[in-house]
């Protein structure tokens, strides 16, 4: 800690996430030892009073916690293999995107060496980071997550999940997967009323709309499968959507439109109705996705 209490901290990789966590450390008034591949991309954060380290070893060297936010975990890898003895009695956050297999992984290789090891999810884009809408998963050390607290307090919400390390980017995975089945769902609309010289903007609001109006089945699905009752007052039932869904190809292919974003979900819909559970709402196509 320095005099005003503030934990010093080493940031690995200065890319747009990484400059903007040590924006956000700085801000807090936390020392912060900087470190990038291309030292250039270090200038942002030296001009804000960042520390920066001509190698590795120094950046390991500086601080007792390191945070990584580099491009994938194959890059921390090269990054920190040729330097690993100094992650010895570090206190290791990752907050670079990967699986939760890469995770568990990543912790046994840093607990063989000595480091106590945090995984971690952004939620947020770099704009975001310091503001109270951006939040991380976490997962891992508890340690590490105390320790820590504070540094990582200041890129905005926190939310530990518990000691698997896999259970930060299984979260994060799991968001991202909503939000591209989100965005799957507005690029086929836009092209689909586009089709038709229909303008986006004037579209847009509908979508928006519909959207948020259709957004309550999230809740209605939880309910569903935390009873593991998929036919109990249903109001639009699979037999009935799995009929109406291949119009939504058809409609495409008439306006000279792929639909290859949505086609996968009509097979899951004609399995789950053929073994006699066309009563059941469409959650309970979630079964057959169970490998
Ligand atoms: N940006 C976002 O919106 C966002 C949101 C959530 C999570 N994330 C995650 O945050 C992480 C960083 O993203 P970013 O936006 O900062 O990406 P970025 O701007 O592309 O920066 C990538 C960083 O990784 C470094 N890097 C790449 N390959 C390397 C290697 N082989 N060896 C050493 N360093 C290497 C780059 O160093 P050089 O400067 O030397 O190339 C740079 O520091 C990623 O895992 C990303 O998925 C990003």
């Amino acid at each position: 800690m320095t005099e005003h209490g503030k934990t010093p901290v080493t940031v690995l990789g200065l890319g747009a996430m990484g400059t903007a966590l040590v924006e956000a450390l700085l801000a807090a008034g936390h020392p912060v030892t900087a470190w990038n591949r291309t030292a250039s991309r270090a200038e942002v954060v030296a001009a804000k009073g960042a520390s920066v380290a001509s190698t590795i070893d120094e950046a390991l060297a500086a601080n007792e916690i390191v945070i990584a936010c580099l491009l994938d975990y194959d890059s921390v890898h090269e990054v920190l293999d040729p330097a690993a003895a100094g992650l010895r009695g570090r206190l290791f956050v990752n907050l670079t995107n990967g699986t939760p297999g890469q995770a568990r992984e990543m912790s046994a290789w840093a607990d063989g060496l000595g480091a106590e090891y945090l995984d971690g999810g952004i939620m947020a884009v770099p704009p975001m980071i310091g503001s109270p809408a951006a939040f991380i998963f976490y997962s891992g050390s508890g340690t590490v997550f105390g320790r820590a607290r504070t540094a990582l307090d200041t890129f905005g919400g926190t939310n530990y999940l518990g000691a698997d390390p896999g259970l930060a980017p299984l979260h994060d995975i799991a968001l991202l997967s909503g939000m591209y089945g989100h965005f799957i769902g507005v690029i086929q609309a836009f092209a689909l009323v586009g089709s038709a010289g229909v303008k986006a903007k004037d579209f847009a609001p509908l979508l928006r709309g519909w959207m948020d109006a259709m957004s309550g089945f999230t809740e209605r699905a939880a309910e569903q499968l935390d009873d593991g009752d998929y036919v109990t007052d249903v109001v639009s039932n699979l037999a009935m959507q799995a009929a109406a869904f291949p119009n939504l190809a058809k409609a495409a292919e008439e306006q000279g439109v792929s639909a290859e974003l949505l086609t996968p979900l009509q097979p899951l819909m004609d399995r789950r109705v053929a073994a006699g559970h066309g009563d059941e709402d469409l959650i309970g196509v979630i079964e057959l996705l169970k490998k």
